[in-house]
């Protein structure tokens, strides 16, 4: 009998804004463990679709974009079966008891948030009260369904830490109502940073489009990339300090290829870096290759995808009306 048995597992819940690219640091970063994660708990996964129009969005290409993030994430191996993967604005919930919790979160509190300040000044033309107010957002979506566990990167750390305050202020007012959310600290994930400059990130947005690779770019363009990614002056393929780029690709081929980075080194030595780099291109497009294949199935099959984030959002309502109900009554409304 497993070991498990009996066991009631945790709630993990996370989300991902369809933001048209998912490169490969998205994917070896966070996505990846998600699907790992699926075995060990009980995994609530959302298409942030809510969040994404705190910056303008164009229609048309919004529209397809959540769409493909649905669907490149069912390839990546989110499966609905064994885990909850819907689309935000499919459950209503989110919107209300962000809404309600925005009452109980200070302007203050949002004024000191880093990504707020951070955003406004790379889009001061619009800065707008939900970009200000994105994070009672994130705390609905953790809060709804009662979440033990949030994988989180850097950069959202400090929307969580909101989210825990904001729920602990609640309870302190309401008795107790809402899972205080822990971090997830990845053990499994890999930074990835830029091929072109590897002391920053891995980001799309990157004017260069040398310095990121997207999973579902075509094979000759991710071999184009690895093959000018930046290296340095040396010639050994080994981690070391200085080697910033030697070090990322590293990184990159131990992940996608399960090898530890003194394996690669032991396997390129005497090799020059245009091999090597060679090398972890055809890796990485191996690693996506049946991603990509999914992808394109997926992305033909409507009807499968549509009846797919339709239960799933049924399912979630289901769930996360039950936390709302209770937030509701205990702030006072007249339930209907
Ligand atoms: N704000 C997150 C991001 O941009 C996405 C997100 C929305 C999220 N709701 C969440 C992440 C809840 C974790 C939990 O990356």
């Amino acid at each position: 009998m497993p070991e498990n048995v009996g066991e009631k597992k945790k709630v993990i819940f996370s989300a991902i804004q369809p933001s048209g690219t998912i490169t490969l640091g998205n994917y070896l970063g966070a996505l990846r463990n998600w699907v790992k994660l699926q075995d060990d708990y009980n995994c609530i996964f959302a298409v942030a679709d809510l969040h994404a129009i705190t910056v303008r969005q164009d229609p048309k290409a919004f529209k397809q974009n959540i769409l493909n993030a649905y669907a490149l994430f069912l390839a990546c191996g989110v499966d609905p079966v064994k885990s909850l993967f819907f689309i935000q604005s499919h459950v209503h919930t989110h919107a209300e008891l962000a809404w309600i919790l925005n009452c109980y979160t200070q302007f203050g509190e949002l004024s000191r948030m880093t990504q707020f300040k951070d955003k406004s000044q790379k889009h001061s033309d619009n800065v707008n009260a939900g970009l200000f107010t994105y994070p009672s957002l994130m705390a609905a979506d953790i809060l709804l369904y009662q979440a033990d566990v949030v994988p989180v990167g850097v950069d959202q750390k400090q929307h969580l830490e909101l989210t825990r305050n904001i729920a602990e202020r609640f309870n302190g007012i309401y008795g107790n109502t809402f899972k205080i959310p822990e971090p997830y600290i990845s053990t499994v994930g890999s930074k990835v940073m830029s091929l072109q400059d590897p002391t920053k990130k891995m980001s799309k947005s990157d004017e260069n489009v040398n310095a990121w690779v997207a999973i579902l770019d075509k094979p000759e363009t991710i071999m184009k990339k690895f093959k000018r990614a930046v290296t340095d002056s040396d010639t050994v393929v080994k981690v070391g300090e200085g080697k910033g780029g030697i070090n990322n690709l590293i990184g990159i081929m131990s992940a996608v290829t399960s090898k530890t980075a003194e394996q690669i080194a032991a396997e390129f030595e005497g090799k020059g870096y245009g091999d090597f780099k060679t090398a972890v291109g055809e890796a990485v497009i191996e690693e996506v290759r049946p991603i990509q294949e999914r992808f394109n199935d997926l992305i033909n099959n409507k009807d499968y995808l549509v009846e797919t984030y339709r239960k799933s959002a049924e399912f979630a309502l289901k769930i996360s009306q039950r936390t709302l109900d209770k937030v509701m009554k205990k702030v006072g409304y007249v339930l209907k």
